[in-house]
């Protein structure tokens, strides 16, 4: 006989798009209601859920909210080890901070332990999905893939290939690049929860011979993923117009090499052309908004309200360590600060959409989570709507239950964490 555990609390359940639909058609808050879990996955939710868990083990959360666990899109385990670095911008982060510590990830126990480390604090912040960026060494993905195996995480990871712009001992061939992703993606795509993501780190760092073999073994395995950067800064855009003198735009570098489509995931596209946001639309593909990323490094304030209302897929992201935190409710209040940066202002169900539902859509991964639906993996973030007294005094003063939930996503940390399932197990 499987487990069968009934969560009760209130409930966070999708219904469509919130920035397509009014978000109060798609996005609902089940209150005082349950969710029952039958071995790894939901086995139903709201009423159905409490008539058919009667016999199963209660877990109460009352006056939490129960929540698909979180999904982020866009990050760099590799970097655990330097978030919050001071002082530098996108190029010099990166020749300062990143490459001298993505340098140390060749040595399989320092990656063991790194990856291991990171997970664990994702799942102190709730975060139960993460797709990574790994290093040049194939050591870096074994050992993501690996940990996340150990935790029974949905993991997208791929090496991160790199044949130019980069130090000695951080550069590959297209050749090896090739050769190395192949080989990953084949021993870990579809292995349990993990999936592969091809990955170029952005093209200052691609020749196009690089560009081009990786687009060709996509073209041979067009269910995996492809993750890389674009527009993220405005000399990193006249860097790559240099570089690529053949290329429309920055979309179009990867275009030519055969590295657009709907399964690729485009890491913060803050300077976006129209021609870009277009083409992007018109594929399918996915778009990560990184917004710590985006303000700690200086990058610029994403179009979230115009790309997501306009019908461009659009994930949410720490980008770790760009990003100045592990938290996906640290990254909802920074996207939110910055939609009204633009003159509008995002609501707390689309938030959650985002961090959720959003980012399953752009990682192609909705049928397994991002979702409370029946038949959806058992990955669950339950938050504790009062976790400090700053925000226990705002919340008392609610009148309604989305004014419960803002505060936490406005102030909330790890400590409003207050449970978390993964495959239907709940972590001790
Ligand atoms: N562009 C290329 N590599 C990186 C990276 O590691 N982090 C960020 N934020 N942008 C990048
Ligand atoms: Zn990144």
């Amino acid at each position: 006989m499987t487990d069968a555990y009934l969560l009760t609390g209130h409930v966070l359940t999708f219904d469509g798009d919130p920035f397509i639909r009014p978000w109060h058609e798609a996005v609902h808050i089940l209150e005082d209601s349950a969710v029952l879990i039958e071995g790894d996955k939901i086995a139903a939710v709201g009423s159905a859920a409490l008539t058919q868990g009667a016999q199963a083990t209660h877990h109460d959360y009352p006056g939490h909210l129960i929540c698909p666990g979180f999904i982020d899109a866009h990050a760099h385990y590799p970097q655990t080890a330097i978030i919050a670095s001071w002082g530098k911008r996108l190029i010099d982060w990166l020749n300062t901070y990143t490459f001298p510590e993505e340098m140390r990830f060749g040595d399989a126990t320092y990656a063991n332990e790194t990856a291991d480390r990171y997970l664990d604090l994702l799942l102190d912040h709730g975060t139960t999905s993460v797709a990574s960026f790994c290093t040049i060494h194939p050591e870096s993905v074994d050992a993501l893939f690996t940990a996340a195996a150990a935790r029974n995480m949905a993991v997208v990871a791929g090496k991160t290939c790199m044949d130019r712009n980069a130090p000695d001992g951080l550069r590959d061939t297209a050749q090896t690049a090739y050769d190395d992703s192949k080989a990953l993606l084949q021993n870990w795509h579809g292995q349990g929860r993990a999936r592969y993501a091809i990955t170029p780190r952005f093209s200052p760092t691609s020749t196009e011979d690089q560009l081009a073999a990786l687009g060709a073994l996509w073209a041979e395995h067009p269910d995996a993923l492809m993750q890389t950067h674009l527009s993220e800064q405005v000399d990193e855009i006249e860097w790559v117009r240099g570089l690529y003198s053949q290329a429309r735009d920055y979309l179009d570098t990867y275009e030519q090499h055969g590295l657009l489509g709907q399964r690729g995931l485009y890491g913060h596209a803050i300077h976006l052309e129209t021609r870009e946001v277009d083409r992007l639309r018109e594929v399918g593909a996915g778009l990560v908004h990184c917004p710590t990323s985006n303000t700690f490094i200086g990058s610029g304030l994403f179009d979230l309200m115009g790309l997501a209302s306009g019908g461009v897929r659009t994930g949410l992201a720490t980008d770790t360590g760009g990003g100045s935190s592990f938290s996906m409710l640290r990254s909802m209040a920074a996207a939110y600060e910055i939609a009204q940066l633009r003159g509008t202002a995002v609501h707390a169900a689309q938030l959650l959409w985002l961090a959720t539902a959003g980012s399953a859509r752009v990682l192609h991964r909705t049928d397994e989570i991002g979702s409370i639906s029946p038949g959806l993996a058992g990955d669950l973030c339950i938050l504790d709507l009062a976790s400090t007294p700053a925000i226990a005094q705002r919340h008392t003063r609610a009148e309604s239950i989305w004014d419960a939930v803002f505060p936490t996503l406005m102030m909330g940390d790890d400590r409003a964490i207050a449970d978390v399932w993964v495959g239907g197990t709940r972590r001790s």
